[in-house]
């Protein structure tokens, strides 16, 4: 497809709303509330707020510069941007070449493998390996966030036909544990719940995610209010919101902030790919800058009243809050069902539903890589290219979904990946350890490198002038300190040239204005923090 057919949102509304459709979701609902009632409540929310600021925000901007100025799929729009045969990826390739052979010294084969896998791809394919890790790490993510999907699917139909009439967690779990243990029902509705992503995005960006969005998200937002007014105006609810939100420094450690770091990266969709292929779809004219924030702030808002809508509800009904699965499958139906009155089922109904366009919207995003780069890279039409990422996600999530109820039914795999990794990779079940290398290690390692790419191999001076297409309000008026300083003369800008490859020329500006932030920010600020970030997941280091 030529740059000048590519689709497009249809202003800033379409895509503002789709992106906070990818961001918004399971990690939202699940997570969020939890770790911020237990690192402090108000307190905790501060610093995650920083954390989205210093290193969600400038990433973000990254990834959005990357799609908007190639506008093509992650693949492609990085091999697009890096030089030949960059220096820069040749070294990675050779550190990891040696972290490679000292993975060797040590004995662990299954991980020096992965290395030189790597490896060899930044030797050969540069950073454009970075495109390919989202492609694929979003594919792999899709496998095992369907299962979830299809079980927020399952409980709202359960809820609204009544099954979910328990009252005690200790019969909740029971339910849950028999659901989970069934296979058969498992893959069912994690079909199910795949089969609505790719229905969404069969007609495009435009009339598929973007038509969905302007439904999905406003309808979201109004469940979530709705459950929130139910749960706060149960007696007892102030314990609930007490725990959510008081704010408490002294419970806020050095675990807590690293905590926020991690999260407030993978709530944003951040390094892999999906803000690259949404960006890619962006006109010149809108407002890379203002959008973001819009994103950021709906996802924010969103995770805060999820917590006001759980929260409350718990405390009052007397149960103890979790976090995950646990949490939304067990705690929360027993929560509903114990609300006076008789209509818990009505409420639970409501939240699952919720739960299933809050996990069906980023399920659209995760789909829509993989679709965007068959379709770039191989010039197939849109339904083959959803069809071959469906049917790849569909067999790798069978594997998830049959690993829940029992890892024994996939003995092979089990062993195999026991053989080359060693056994301590299997304290999971083969859905845990996707999780567990998507979250630990996929997003804050692509992340880094999406702000390293940015700021020492792409330039920062063709960034900028990409980001200032459309934001000009943003970064040319917005000098706090320093003189203004604008001219449009291509001449008086060193920059220009790099830029005007792609049409954009970039104005002389002096004074530190949102662009110096941001500059700042990728080059030296976000990268350090999460590289901290990652050793501390990776448990390298260890607050205490
Ligand atoms: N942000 C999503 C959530 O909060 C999860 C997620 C991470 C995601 N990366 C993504 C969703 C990429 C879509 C695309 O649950």
């Amino acid at each position: 497809m030529s740059k000048a057919k590519r689709e497009n949102w249809s202003g800033a509304l379409g895509f503002i709303l789709a992106a906070a459709g990818s961001a918004i979701g399971l990690g939202n609902i699940w997570k969020f509330p939890y770790i911020t009632g237990l690192n402090g409540g108000g307190a905790f929310v501060l610093i995650y707020l920083l954390c989205i600021l210093l290193v969600g925000l400038p990433v973000m901007l990254c990834e959005l510069t990357i799609g908007r100025n190639t506008r093509k799929d992650p693949y492609g729009a990085f091999r697009e941007l890096q030089t030949q045969h960059s220096r820069l990826a040749r070294f990675f390739g050779w550190l990891l070449v040696l972290g490679a052979v000292g993975l060797v010294l040590g004995g662990r084969w299954g991980f020096a493998v992965v290395a030189l896998i790597f490896a060899v791809l930044l030797l050969t394919k540069g950073f454009a390996t970075l495109g390919l890790l989202g492609v694929f790490g979003g594919l792999a993510i899709l496998s095992y966030y369907a299962v979830v999907g299809g079980w927020a699917v399952a409980y709202m139909l359960k809820a609204f036909r009544r099954q979910l009439d328990y009252h005690d967690l200790g019969a909740a779990q029971a339910a849950f544990s028999q659901f989970v243990e069934n296979p058969g029902l498992m893959v069912g509705f994690q079909l199910v719940f795949m089969v609505l992503c790719a229905l969404v995005i069969w007609s495009g960006v435009r009339k598929g995610i973007e038509r969905w969005s302007k439904i999905l998200m406003p309808l979201l937002f109004l469940l979530l209010l709705a459950v929130i007014l139910r749960s706060l105006t149960l007696p007892g609810a102030r314990a609930g919101v007490a725990f959510f939100l008081y704010p408490d420094f002294s419970k806020l450690s050095t675990a807590g902030v690293l905590e926020a770091l991690g999260h407030s990266f993978y709530t944003l969709s951040l390094g892999m790919g999906i803000t690259v292929t949404y960006g890619s779809y962006l006109k010149r004219e809108q407002n890379m800058i203002s959008a973001s924030l819009w994103v950021i702030v709906l996802d924010t808002l969103a995770a805060t009243m999820a917590g006001l809508a759980i929260f409350p509800a718990v405390f009052a009904m007397g149960f103890d809050p979790a976090s995950g699965p646990s949490l939304l499958f067990e705690v929360l139906p027993a929560t509903f069902n114990s609300f006076p009155g008789g209509f818990g089922w009505f409420w639970c109904g409501l939240f699952f539903l919720m739960l299933s366009i809050a996990a069906l919207t980023s399920g659209v995003a995760l789909l829509q890589i993989g679709t965007a780069y068959f379709m770039d890279q191989f010039k197939i039409r849109r339904h083959w290219a959803i069809l071959i990422s469906f049917a790849g996600v569909a067999a790798l999530g069978v594997l998830s979904s049959v690993s829940i109820g029992n890892w024994e039914n996939l003995e092979a795999l089990k062993r195999a990946i026991g053989m080359t990794f060693g056994a301590g990779t299997l304290a999971g079940s083969f859905f845990d350890t996707l999780d567990y290398l998507a979250s630990n290690w996929m997003l804050p390692l692509s992340g880094m490198f999406i702000a390293i790419f940015v700021a020492w191999e792409w330039g920062m001076r063709p960034a900028d002038a990409e980001l200032r297409q459309g934001a000009e309000r943003w970064t040319d008026r917005w000098l706090p300190w320093g003189r203004r300083r604008i001219e449009s003369s291509p001449d008086a800008a060193p920059g220009a040239e790099a830029g005007a490859e792609h049409g954009i020329e970039l104005p002389a500006v002096s004074g530190i204005g949102f662009l110096t932030i941001w500059n700042f920010l990728v080059r030296f600020v976000s990268p350090v923090i999460i590289l901290l970030v990652f050793l501390y997941s990776i448990g390298v280091i260890k607050p205490h």
